[in-house]
C-alpha cells in the first residue's frame, strides 16, 4: 500500500463540485486502475461504471478495452464529457431507483457511492444481478480510522467532525468493511480486497486540503473551531505533518462463469 487516497464527502451524496472530484480521483485513480488492470475481462467487455463522477475510471476502462464499450452513470452528469471515446455512453440515471435497469456487464464498477446511499446493502446484490456469468463486481468506499487515534489532536477534532457530518447526510464510514462479506453474500465467488492508505499532510502528497475546504462549512456547522482550521493549514506545510485519515478499501469478486 502507498501513501495516497481519497475520502468519503461529508453532507454529499455525491456531487460537490469538479474540484472535489478531481481531489478524489488524483488520490485513488493508481490504485483502482491497478486493481482493474489485473482482472481477467474479454477483450470486448461491457463495462458499468456506477456514479461516474468526473469520468477518470470510464475514460480509462474506455482506453484500456477500446474493443469493449463503457455505460458511465451518474445522478449528476455534468462532469463526464461522452465524446471523451467512441465505446462510451454516458447516461444520467439515479441507481437507487427500483427502475433502474442497466442490462448485464462483464463488469460493474463503484467507488465512492455506494457508502453514501441508504440502501447500500440492497445496492450490492442488485449491482451483482447485473453481471453475466464470469463478470466482476468492483466496491471501492473509504473506512475512516478513528479519529481520536490521530498523533495529531488537530486532526483528532477535525476528523471528529468530518465523521459526524458524513453520519448526519447518511454516510457510513465504516461500511466498506463488509464489502468482503456483502460480495459472497450476494452470490459472488472469489472475493478479493485490498486497501490504500490516504495521505494528509506530507507536502505535494497530501490529497486532504481541497476536501477540508470544500468540507468547512459543514465542519464549522458542525462545531469545529475555526482555529483548528488555521491550525489544520498551517499544519500542512510542516514536512513533519503526515496522518492517515483514512483507508480506501476495495472488494470485488466474480459471478460464476
Ligand atoms: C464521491 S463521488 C465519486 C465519483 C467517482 N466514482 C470517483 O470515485 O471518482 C460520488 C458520485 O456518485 C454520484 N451519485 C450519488 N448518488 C447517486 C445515485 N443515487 N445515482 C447515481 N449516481 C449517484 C454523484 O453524483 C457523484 O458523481
Amino acid at each position: 500500500m502507498s501513501g495516497d487516497g481519497a475520502p468519503g464527502a461529508p453532507g454529499v451524496a455525491g456531487g460537490g463540485g469538479r474540484r472535489r472530484l478531481e481531489a478524489i480521483q488524483s488520490g485513488v485513480d493508481a490504485f483502482t486502475t491497478g486493481i482493474l488492470a489485473g482482472l481477467e475481462l474479454p477483450a470486448e467487455a461491457a463495462c458499468l461504471e456506477l456514479g461516474a463522477g468526473a469520468g477518470s475510471v470510464a475514460y480509462w476502462l474506455a482506453g484500456h478495452r477500446p474493443g469493449g464499450r463503457v455505460t458511465a452513470v451518474d445522478i449528476d452528469t455534468a462532469h463526464l464529457d461522452p465524446g471523451r471515446a467512441p465505446n462510451l455512453e454516458v447516461v444520467r440515471a439515479d441507481i437507487t431507483d427500483p427502475s433502474f435497469e442497466p442490462g448485464r456487464f462483464d463488469l460493474v464498477h463503484a467507488r465512492f457511492v455506494l457508502c453514501h446511499l441508504a440502501d447500500r446493502d440492497a445496492l450490492v446484490e442488485r449491482a451483482a444481478g447485473w453481471l453475466r456469468p464470469g463478470g466482476v463486481l468492483m466496491v471501492t468506499d473509504p473506512y475512516q480510522l478513528p479519529a481520536g487515534t490521530s498523533p495529531f489532536p488537530v486532526v483528532r477534532r477535525l476528523m471528529a467532525a468530518y465523521h459526524a457530518v458524513c453520519s448526519r447526510a447518511g454516510t457510513d464510514l465504516a461500511w466498506a468493511r463488509s464489502l468482503p462479506s456483502l460480495l459472497a453474500r450476494a452470490g459472488l465467488s472469489g472475493v478479493e480486497f485490498a486497501g490504500h492508505p490516504a495521505c494528509m499532510g506530507n507536502g505535494e502528497k497530501d490529497r486532504w486540503r481541497t476536501l477540508i475546504e470544500q468540507a468547512a462549512p459543514g465542519l464549522l456547522a458542525a462545531g469545529l473551531d475555526p482555529a483548528d482550521l488555521d491550525a489544520f493549514r498551517a499544519h500542512l506545510a510542516d514536512p513533519g505533518f503526515i496522518d492517515i485519515p483514512q483507508v480506501t478499501l476495495a472488494a470485488w469478486a466474480r459471478r460464476a462463469g
